[in-house]
């Protein structure tokens, strides 16, 4: 069977990276027909639009994607276009794990985490009105009207979290950690003082809970989970954050385990899936061929364990594996003076090696 797979290169290290991660899946010997579609600053130049239509409906037919980071302008009123794609594409759930990797010395040896990130609602939902545009003057004379005082040269960035919205991803999490075998859930939250968005998500928690009674649910705020992240990471084995804290966190995890370049994840849907490192396009590197590519391939190992390709996902995940515990193979992130497209060529002997 041939799986179609759309693959979107991205701005920055993320042609180099996606490269890299195609060449390695392609070693397993799945078969993968690659359909190859432009977003962001190459798409903005050609056709005027950072996420065509195209690259939408391309996704919508594969199902499955491979991409690379996106570069968002910051402050232009450009809306991001990774936020855009995990709203059009209803991409609720975030899975980032992060693992201790051999031959990756870290401070802590034994962290075992995954990042369950909501990914459409919270503060990312991209309801902004800036400072001084009309209905920035109409919210504050509501607010005003109920007895708060919103500033006149305020901008504002509202932060809606929702019961179908905060249910959906917490049953995913249950879900999740009943099929991987995890056993705890930390949901990180700031409840004490956003009481009806973070309140909310965690009342939707705690209602869900009794339901799944072979996984435990804990609740920890979030400045006092960043803290005991730093501090025994180890004893971790869900998070469960709402969009904010997991962008956040996730950053956090993947420097505990080695830095942003080996953090993999996914963007799930009901019915899509989007594959991306945790890492962003990575300008100050940009086409030197220095980028670690491991965080994309990695991410490409959960794109097969996706479509089914379990021995496939293993294999190179033991690839990776092989390749850090050996040391002779590392980019500069790591350490070492390897390029780019050095780690994918030893990633795919590593792989060649195991089959033999
Ligand atoms: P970044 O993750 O691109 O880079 C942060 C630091 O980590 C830089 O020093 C970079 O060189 C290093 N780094 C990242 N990936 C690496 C890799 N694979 N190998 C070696 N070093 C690596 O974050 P930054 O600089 O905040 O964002 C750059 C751009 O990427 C921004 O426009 C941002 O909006 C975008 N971004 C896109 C994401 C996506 O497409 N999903 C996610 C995060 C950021
Ligand atoms: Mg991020």
């Amino acid at each position: 069977m041939t799986h179609l797979v759309t693959l979107i290169p991205g701005d920055g290290i993320g042609p180099e990276v996606t490269e890299a991660a195609r060449h390695v899946l392609e070693a397993t010997g799945v078969r993968l027909e690659w359909a190859v579609e432009r977003a962001g600053a190459e798409a903005l130049e050609r056709e005027g639009a950072t996420l065509p239509d195209r690259v939408l409906d391309r996704i919508r037919r594969s199902r499955v994607a491979l991409k690379g980071p996106i570069t968002t302008p910051v402050g232009t009123g450009f809306r991001s276009v990774n936020v855009a794609l995990r709203h059009e594409l209803d991409l609720f759930a975030a899975v980032r794990p992060a693992r201790s990797l051999p031959g990756v010395p870290t401070r802590y040896p034994n962290v075992d985490l995954v990042v369950i990130r909501e990914n459409t609602e919270d503060l990312y939902a991209g309801i902004e009105l800036e400072r001084g545009a009309p209905e920035t003057a109409e919210l504050r004379r509501h607010l005003s009207a109920l007895g708060h005082e919103v500033r006149e040269d305020a901008g504002i960035t509202l932060k809606p979290i929702s019961v179908s919205g905060a249910r959906r991803i917490v049953r995913f999490a249950f879900a999740f950690a009943r099929e991987t075998g995890r056993r705890r859930i930390t949901l990180g939250h700031k409840a004490n003082i956003m009481r009806f968005s973070d309140g909310l998500f965690l009342q939707i928690a705690l209602e869900e809970a009794p339901a799944h009674p072979d996984v435990v649910l804990e609740e920890m705020q979030i400045d006092q989970l960043s803290m005991r992240l730093t501090h025994d990471p180890e004893t971790f084995d869900v998070l469960l954050l709402p969009n904010l804290y997991g962008d956040i966190l996730s950053d956090l995890c993947a420097g505990l385990v080695g830095g942003l370049g080996l953090a993999a994840g996914a963007n799930l849907g009901w019915e899509y899936a989007v594959f991306e490192p945790v890492h962003g396009s990575a300008p100050d590197i940009a086409g030197r061929g220095l980028a670690n590519p491991i965080a994309m391939i990695r991410s490409g190992a959960m794109l097969l364990r996706h479509l089914g390709e379990d021995d496939a996902a293993d294999a190179v995940e033991a690839a990776v594996d092989d390749v850090l515990r050996r040391g002779e193979v590392r980019t500069r992130d790591l350490g070492g003076t390897a390029r780019t497209d050095d780690v994918a060529r030893a990633v795919t002997a590593a792989l060649r090696r195991a089959r033999r």
